[in-house]
């Protein structure tokens, strides 16, 4: 779930030995393609729910809520049970996702918005649009994305893909951690790292594999 690697290439290029993972074939090429050090990380092509990678890592962490991708709750344990294959025993597994009420109740408010970023020559601009339905009681969320490249007036390609992810609750993930052998070591709200309270705008769990 590395992706093309925002939080991953950082890792790379200061020496860490860094093994990521997604399903994605073309965002692990778009990753390996801006890898700059002669220490090409592993980047493994698989789902997260059933990848074997043969070897355990002292720290294991998903980054951008992404594990909220993953919307059926039996998949994410299923997720947590493969990472728990391959850590070390009391070693972290850290993983960020939003508070689902937080969120929830920012798309209520907001369920669209729209951005226009020029591309860096000035000749043309990247105007993304979203939008989101209003979240289902589960915390499923489900919407559209939209992408146009402009040249003044004129719109160049245009592309939309589907938005479908799932805010799980506290309590949720709290059991399906429980269950696959993990202990929640601290819970963050923020990147700052403060303490977790019910308006944080997220759940940065850090926990430790126990079994
Ligand atoms: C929000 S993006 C975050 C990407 C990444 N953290 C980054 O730095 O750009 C979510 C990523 O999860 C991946 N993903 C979603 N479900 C997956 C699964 N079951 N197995 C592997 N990767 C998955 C997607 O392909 C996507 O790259």
């Amino acid at each position: 779930m590395c992706g093309s690697g925002r939080i991953g290439l950082p890792l790379v290029e200061a020496g860490h030995d860094y093994t990521g993972l997604d399903y994605s074939a073309k965002l692990l090429e778009r990753f390996r393609a801006k890898v700059s050090t002669a220490h090409s990380p592993m980047l493994i092509e698989g789902d997260a729910r059933r990848f074997q990678c043969g070897k355990r890592f002292d720290l294991i962490f998903i980054g951008f809520h992404s594990l909220s991708e993953v919307v059926d709750n039996q998949d994410k344990r299923q997720v947590l049970i493969q990472i728990a294959n391959h850590l070390e025993t009391g070693s972290a597994f850290i993983f960020s996702l939003q508070n689902p009420d937080t969120r929830m109740r920012s798309i209520r408010e907001s369920p669209s918005g729209k951005r226009v970023i020029p591309f860096p020559d000035g000749t043309k601009e990247l105007e993304f649009s979203y939008v989101l339905e209003s979240p289902k009681n589960n915390g499923e969320v489900v919407g559209v994305q939209r992408y146009a490249i402009l040249a003044g007036d004129r719109v160049i390609d245009r592309r939309e893909l589907p938005i479908h992810f799932h805010l799980i609750g506290k309590k949720d993930i709290e059991t399906i951690l429980a269950d696959t052998g993990f202990r929640i070591e601290n819970l963050f709200g923020d990147y700052d790292g403060s303490d977790w309270h019910t308006d944080s705008p997220f759940m940065i769990i850090d926990c430790r594999l126990d079994l």
